[in-house]
């Protein structure tokens, strides 16, 4: 190793560009708080003339990322391109197999093949680090990784995509539309490249199923996360939710069960005026329930080229500043061979409070035969509410039905839910979303 800490970075998009000018702009006071100067040295993007507003004419380009990985003028590979497959596998493994740390905000890669790269890292005595990977500029790993090192987790939950839960901010707030919102977020840098990731619930999932390995000391499992995105959430639903005394927000959950592991993302109610209902916008937040320190919850900025670079110079830092053959803890808190298989616990099994929102026909007997279904799973409902009437000019009319339960089983809802179906009453698909009990 040179004197400067030297970095190749693969990947010059919106967290790229903000990295080489942070490490530039910054460079003095990195080197005084890392002990020695850190360096941009090679640099790889899929396009070599783009304008990122940054200067890079003293940089070598390398085509090829995985020649980038091994190359000699590099000591960390800093991967921020994206994908589970090639090249960022490809790349990440190369560098780890020469003898350089990583760091890499790529949530899909570790979700796919982390376990398999914190044992070849454990292996080679390299760090691989992960900051960016999970709810941004925040610095939740660290925290699991090291802070809650006494602690048996029981739940880690949170708000772990900036994209939906700007879309849904906006949706309630301006009463805008759902492609409207979509479309500003990815003008605003926060979205993924396909942006299906965010709004169907898949890139919460790969964080959440990094935060479930930390928590559990389980291996990563992202296949074992029940999903479900925000697609199908209407205004309607979001208008009933605040008269309701609830806001609709896309969480990921992972908790400790008697029978395992129970992971799932879903658009979830949580009270108006609880911290988690309060967190607006691209915020992102994490909350951890545990033994020894009880529950903490940390929020702030989950997407954005600044924020997301934040964190990428963070754990740089930690490699300047970390020794040979000291402070290398495993990238997954433990060494990996060790990590248990993940037993998952079936959403069937899932306790907890259930919104119902139905669109019937409005017809003497309807809201006795919907209580019937849900007495006869043994649901006990909290309020049942018809809302208002609306004729549609033809023989029937329609009449929305808002219900909320109390406390039941997944498996009971959709027992209840099948068997009003099958009452012939129901207009339409039956919206059912879940209630989030917090602490
Ligand atoms: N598309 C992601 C989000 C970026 O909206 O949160 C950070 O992973």
């Amino acid at each position: 190793m040179s004197n400067s800490l030297r970095l190749g970075i693969a990947g010059l998009g919106t967290v790229g560009a903000a990295l080489v000018r942070i490490v530039q702009e910054k460079h003095d006071m990195l080197t005084a708080r890392c002990g020695q100067s850190v360096v941009v040295t090679c640099v790889n993007a899929r396009s070599k003339s783009k304008d990122r507003g940054v200067d890079l004419s003293n940089l070598t380009w390398i085509d090829d990322p995985v020649e980038l990985a091994k190359s000699d003028d590099i000591d960390v590979y800093v991967e921020l391109m994206g994908g589970d497959g090639d090249p960022a596998y490809s790349s990440v493994k190369a560098a780890l197999e020469n003898g350089k740390h990583v760091v890499t905000a790529n949530k899909a890669l570790l979700a796919k093949h982390g376990v398999e790269l914190a044992e070849i890292a454990e292996q080679n005595g390299l760090l691989l680090n992960y900051e960016a990977a999970v709810a941004g500029g925040i610095p939740i790993i660290k925290v699991m990784r090291e802070s809650l090192t006494a602690n048996s987790v029981t739940r880690v939950f949170g708000i772990l995509n900036g994209t939906c839960n700007y879309i849904l901010t906006r949706m309630e707030d301006d009463g805008l539309s759902f492609e409207e919102c979509l479309k500003d977020a990815q003008d605003l840098g926060f979205a993924e490249a396909d942006p299906t990731f965010d709004i169907e619930g898949n890139d919460t999932a790969h964080k959440l199923s990094i935060l479930a390995s930390l928590a559990f000391g389980t291996r990563i499992a992202p296949d074992a996360i029940y999903l479900e995105g925000i697609t199908k959430i209407t205004i309607e639903d979001i208008e009933a939710a605040r008269e309701l005394g609830y806001r609709i927000k896309l969480l990921g959950v992972a908790t400790k069960t008697p029978n395992g592991v129970e992971s799932r993302v879903h658009p979830a109610m949580v009270p108006l005026g609880s911290a988690i209902a309060e967190i607006g916008g691209v915020t992102n937040a994490v909350s951890i329930e545990a033994d020894t320190v009880g529950s903490l919850m940390m929020s702030g900025p989950g997407a954005g080229g600044d924020a997301t670079a934040s964190a990428v110079a963070g754990d740089i830092c930690d490699i300047a500043k970390s020794k040979p053959g000291h402070q290398h803890g495993p990238a997954l808190g433990q060494p990996a061979h060790s990590l248990l298989p993940h037993e998952r616990s079936q959403m069937r099994a899932h306790e907890g409070g259930y919104f119902i929102r139905l669109t019937v026909q409005d017809k003497p007997g309807t809201m006795a035969s919907i209580a019937t279904r849900m007495a006869e799973q043994g649901i006990s409902l909290e309020s049942i509410v018809q809302r208002k009437h609306k004729k549609s000019g033809d023989e029937d009319s329609h009449a929305p039905i808002i219900l909320v339960t109390h406390e039941t089983t997944e498996h009971a809802i959709n027992a209840a839910l099948e068997g009003v179906k099958s009452d012939g009453r129901l207009v339409g698909h039956a919206q059912m979303i879940r209630i989030e009990k917090l602490t």
